[in-house]
């Protein structure tokens, strides 16, 4: 059992899940429409596994008998400018759920709630681990450069990223 305080902080943070989900598909769709096809594929990765992040929340919400709310979501935009903006917006979003992930993980331990902040724990591992997949992206697209041949390097390589789901 959580308190209702706890269910609605992790009802909102599902919300923003969805929403990054939301995002990371508007983003994958932009870079089709570019002909960027391994930027759109690492993104429709993503985006799976935001949704993977939500099936989190709404089992452990469920197994702690919280009422579970499904808030609406926010249209995301539909353009985002060239691969090292796309990615930096990538990064930048990212950084605003890690500091979510760490209000939530606040919110447990003040609350004493243990159960919550073992759970939690692996969001918190999750965001530090996101927030570098992103940062290398945006370092090898400096790097190699987002226009010819360095984007089609970049492009290629991130083609390769597949869908590793975790146990829920
Ligand atoms: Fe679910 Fe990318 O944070």
């Amino acid at each position: 059992m959580i308190s209702s305080n706890m269910a609605e902080i992790l009802n909102k943070h599902m919300n923003a899940e969805f929403y990054s989900s939301y995002l990371y598909l508007s983003m994958s769709a932009y870079a089709s429409s570019k002909g960027w096809r391994g930027c759109s594929s690492w993104l429709y990765v993503q985006a799976q596994e935001e949704m993977i992040h939500v099936q989190k929340l709404y089992v452990y919400l469920d197994d702690q008998d919280a009422r579970i709310e499904l808030y609406a979501i926010e249209k995301p935009p539909v353009e985002f400018g060239s691969p090292l903006e796309l990615f930096g917006a990538v990064l930048d979003h990212e950084r605003k759920v890690t500091a979510l992930v760490s209000d939530v993980m606040t919110v447990a331990v003040k609350e004493a709630d243990h159960a919550t902040e073992t759970f939690w724990q692996w969001f918190v591992t999750e965001q530090t681990e996101e927030e570098k997949n992103c940062r290398d992206v945006v370092d090898r697209l400096k790097l190699a450069g987002e226009t010819g041949p360095g984007l089609f390097m970049i492009d290629n390589e991130l083609s390769a990223r597949v869908l590793v789901p975790p146990a829920l």
